[in-house]
C-alpha cells in the first residue's frame, strides 16, 4: 500500500486514473488540483474519503508542493493545460503549468526523494504522413507543432534531465489520444456527442482526413499502474492500443450510434497548424512490462462513452454554451 499524489487528478484522465486506482488496489490517493476551467470536482464524487483527500492548489506553488510531496511515497503527474486550440489563442497557461509547474514538481521529489511518473503525450513527436507505415516508438526524435504539444515536449525533457543530473526517481508515459467518461466538452469526441445530444451539428475541422490513435482513458490507467509498479527508472514507455481512425469516420461513428444520419455533420475551419496523423507502437510496455488494453472494441467503447453523456448531461451542461461560442468565435 502507497500514498500517491495525483496533480490534476480533477480533470479527464486524472479522474479516471484515480477511481481506477481506489477500485483495483488499496492505495490512498492526495489529488493536487487548480480547478482551472477543466477540473471538475463532480468527477470525483463517491470516492471513499478514507482513502482519498483532495487539495485546491497550483502545481507552480512551492510552498503547497513541498509540504504534499513530503507526505506521500509516489507523484503521479497529469496537471497540464491540454488544449491544442486553447494554446494557439492564448499560451501562456501552457508554460505556466507544463513547464514551470513540472519544474517546481521536480524540485520537490527531488529534495524529499520520491518516485516521480510524468504523464505526457504522443504530440511531442510531431506527425505522421498519412500513408507511412512508421508509427512513433521511443526512438522518435522530438518535433511538436503547437504551443501545447511544445510545452510537453520542454517538460519531458525537465524531466530527463533531473534523473541524470540529480538521479530524481522518474518515469515517463507518452500517450496517445484517450476517450471516455469526463471528458471536457472542448475535446472532439465530447463535443461531437452533446452536439448531437442539443440539436447542433457535429463540426469537422477541415476534410476530416486527420487520423488520431484512440486509447479508453481506463487502459491509460492500467499502464500508467503498470509502469509505476514494475517499470525502470529513467525509461520511457509509449501507450497505445492500436486505435487509428480519421476524424471523419469517428464523427460518422457518432452519428450513426446515436441514431442520425451518417452525414449530417458540417466542415468548419482548419486547425492552425493541424498535425495530420499520430500513431504509437506500445511493444515496449507489453513485452517489457506484461500491459495489455482491454478495451479492443472502439465501436463498443465509443458506444459507452455516448451513454455516459446521455447520464450525465447535469455534469457537461455547465461548460457547453460558453464552449461553442468560443469555437463559433473562431469559425469552428
Ligand atoms: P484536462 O485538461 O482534462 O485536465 C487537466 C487538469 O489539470 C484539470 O483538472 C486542471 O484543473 C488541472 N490543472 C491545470 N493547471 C493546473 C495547475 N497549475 N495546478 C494544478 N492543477 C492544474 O487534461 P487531460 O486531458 O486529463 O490530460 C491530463 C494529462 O494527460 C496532461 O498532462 C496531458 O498532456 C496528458 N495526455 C492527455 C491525452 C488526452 O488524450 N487527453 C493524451 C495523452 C496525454
Ligand atoms: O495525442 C494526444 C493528445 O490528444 C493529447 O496530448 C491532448 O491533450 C488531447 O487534447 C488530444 O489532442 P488532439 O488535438 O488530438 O485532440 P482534440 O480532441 O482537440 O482533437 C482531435 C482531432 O479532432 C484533431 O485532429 C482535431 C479534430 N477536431 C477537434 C475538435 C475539437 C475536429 O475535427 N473538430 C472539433 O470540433
Amino acid at each position: 500500500m502507497a500514498t500517491l499524489l495525483v496533480t490534476g487528478g480533477a480533470g479527464f484522465i486524472g479522474s479516471n486514473f484515480v477511481h481506477h486506482v481506489l477500485d483495483h488496489t488499496d492505495h490512498e490517493v492526495v489529488v493536487l488540483d487548480k480547478l482551472t476551467y477543466a477540473g471538475n470536482l463532480a468527477s470525483l464524487d463517491g470516492l471513499p474519503a478514507g482513502r482519498f483527500r483532495f487539495v485546491h492548489g497550483d502545481i507552480a506553488d512551492p510552498t503547497v508542493v513541498d509540504e504534499l510531496v513530503g507526505g506521500v511515497d509516489a507523484v503521479v503527474h497529469y496537471a497540464a493545460e491540454s488544449h491544442n486550440d486553447n494554446s494557439l489563442h492564448d499560451p501562456r497557461p501552457f508554460l505556466d503549468t507544463n513547464i514551470i509547474g513540472t519544474y517546481t514538481l521536480l524540485e520537490a521529489v527531488r529534495r524529499h526523494e520520491k518516485r516521480f511518473h510524468h504523464i505526457s503525450t504522443d504530440e511531442v513527436y510531431g506527425d505522421l504522413e498519412l500513408d507511412d507505415p512508421a508509427r512513433f516508438t521511443e526512438h522518435t526524435p522530438y518535433n511538436p507543432s503547437s504551443p501545447y504539444s511544445s510545452t510537453k515536449a520542454g517538460s519531458d525533457l525537465l524531466v530527463r534531465a533531473w534523473v541524470r543530473s540529480f538521479g530524481v526517481q522518474a518515469t515517463i508515459s507518452n500517450c496517445s489520444n484517450n476517450y471516455g467518461p469526463y471528458q471536457h466538452v472542448e475535446k472532439f469526441i465530447p463535443r461531437q456527442i452533446t452536439n448531437v445530444i442539443r440539436g447542433i451539428r457535429p463540426k469537422l475541422y477541415g476534410k476530416g482526413e486527420n487520423v488520431r490513435d484512440w486509447i479508453h482513458a481506463d487502459d491509460h490507467s492500467s499502464a500508467v499502474l503498470t509502469i509505476l509498479d514494475r517499470g525502470v527508472i529513467g525509461e520511457t514507455y509509449l501507450i497505445g492500443a492500436d486505435g487509428e481512425k480519421n476524424n471523419k469516420d469517428v464523427v460518422e461513428l457518432i452519428l450513426t450510434l446515436m441514431g442520425q444520419p451518417a452525414d449530417a455533420y458540417d466542415h468548419v475551419t482548419d486547425r492552425a497548424g493541424h498535425d495530420l496523423r499520430y500513431a504509437i507502437d506500445s511493444t515496449k510496455l507489453r513485452t517489457d512490462l506484461g500491459w495489455t488494453p482491454q478495451y479492443s472494441d472502439f465501436d463498443a467503447g465509443l458506444a459507452a462513452t455516448i451513454d455516459w453523456y446521455r447520464t450525465n448531461e447535469a455534469w457537461w451542461a455547465p461548460t457547453k454554451d460558453g464552449v461553442e461560442a468560443f469555437y463559433a468565435s473562431k469559425g469552428q
